[in-house]
């Protein structure tokens, strides 16, 4: 992605060869930011905060993460310790155990010695996977939206809801459900994005938003509650979600909203797919309501962050003063919901054979 004309990744290693690099979401739209982690508790905050997030970051950032903790010490004991914190950080996506097994399948039968310069390694290519990854969804899902756009006048946009931030920020490039749109885009092929604000973290218009805007797509921020009105209108062509975790029988774990998305575009006719790579898959879990849904701090329901006319961010207060709030992070959406899945290996049905049909050497 470029950001003023200046291309860049979401995580790289700093010139020193060791730290690494970050862009500061939290920070986003209103300044570009990075941070440099030096430490692996470092790595776990930026986790925990949100400094960093989306499934595939999540997952890469923790890679490099163990490589900070193994520089420390190398040990098995310090390496597991450092394992067990990363994971703890954030609960749901999946990527996260996934990345840091990964991790530990690299390093744990070399000598102590070469044990960083392998970590390093590892997470470089965990990092390049992604983008590689995520830059076959989009051409799989190229597909969908030319399909769209071949039954629509010329110059006629497609047009495209997603919820959350499951774009470029989210992962290491490309993203996984603006990549099909980016490369639509980028063929010429007129689409609209509308853009879930996705409360309470506004990860839509804070982050979706910013990145579509950065690449010149048009597109439209709406409340979360929009969405079924846009589609009994006849104005979403495709609905195009991440996700944080599909189990082996095709459940999606998204986003707190995605499943009323889902619904709305079940009773509405619109597809809705859900945008994959394979470290997002849990082949352990059946049932999407087994998956570990995060409960975040009701201050994020509370208070809302902005920025005032002459620059200066605040928080401010929006709700009555005593009330409580409830914040689950993250909703199921079952299968039934989803027309389909779509992966770096292509589109399938969100099911059990599906998924074996692409991934044969997992099912
Ligand atoms: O809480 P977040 O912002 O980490 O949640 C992110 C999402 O739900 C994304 O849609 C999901 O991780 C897919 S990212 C390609």
């Amino acid at each position: 992605m470029k950001i003023n004309g200046k291309s860049y990744r979401t995580i790289w290693l700093n010139d020193d060869g060791w730290s690494v690099e970050i862009i500061d979401q939290t920070r986003l739209p209103h300044e570009f930011v990075t941070a440099r982690l030096t430490t692996i508790e470092e790595a776990a905050v930026a986790i925990k905060t949100m400094q960093v997030r989306g499934a595939p970051l999540i997952g890469a950032t923790a890679a490099y993460g163990l490589c900070l903790a193994l520089r420390e010490d190398a040990s098995d004991e310090a390496m597991d310790a450092a394992i067990d914190h990363l994971n703890a950080q954030r609960p749901t996506a999946v990527n996260l155990r996934w990345a840091l097994g990964e991790m530990r399948k690299s390093v744990q039968n070399l000598p102590r010695e070469e044990r960083v310069a392998a970590a390093y390694a590892r997470a470089a290519q965990l990092c390049d996977g992604d983008v590689e990854t995520c830059r076959m969804i989009g051409v799989h899902g190229l597909k969908l939206i030319e399909d769209i756009a071949a039954k629509k006048a010329p110059g006629e946009p497609v047009n495209v809801l997603t919820h959350c931030n499951a774009g470029w920020i989210a992962c290491v490039d490309w993203g996984t459900a603006t990549s099909p749109v980016y490369q639509a885009h980028d063929k010429g092929i007129a689409v609209h994005v509308w853009v879930d604000e996705t409360r309470p973290r506004n990860q839509g218009a804070s982050l979706t938003a910013f990145e579509l805007g950065s690449h010149g797509i048009p597109h439209t921020i709406i409340v979360d509650n929009a969405g079924g009105h846009l589609m009994q209108h006849g104005r979403v062509d495709l609905v195009i979600v991440g996700t944080d975790r599909v189990t082996a029988t095709g459940d999606v774990c998204n986003k707190i909203g995605t499943y009323l998305k889902a619904l709305a575009a079940n009773d509405t006719g619109v597809p809705f797919y859900v945008a994959l790579p394979h470290s997002t898959i849990d082949w352990t879990i059946e049932d999407g309501f087994s998956i570990p849904i995060e409960e975040r701090s009701s201050d994020e329901v509370l208070k809302m962050p902005g920025r005032l006319p002459d620059g200066t961010i605040v928080t401010v207060e929006i709700a009555a003063p005593g009330s409580g709030a409830g914040n689950p992070a993250f909703d199921v959406t079952p299968a039934r919901l989803v027309t389909g899945l779509i992966t770096e290996r292509g589109i399938c049905e969100a099911s059990r054979e599906g998924l074996k049909s692409l991934y044969p050497e997992n099912a």
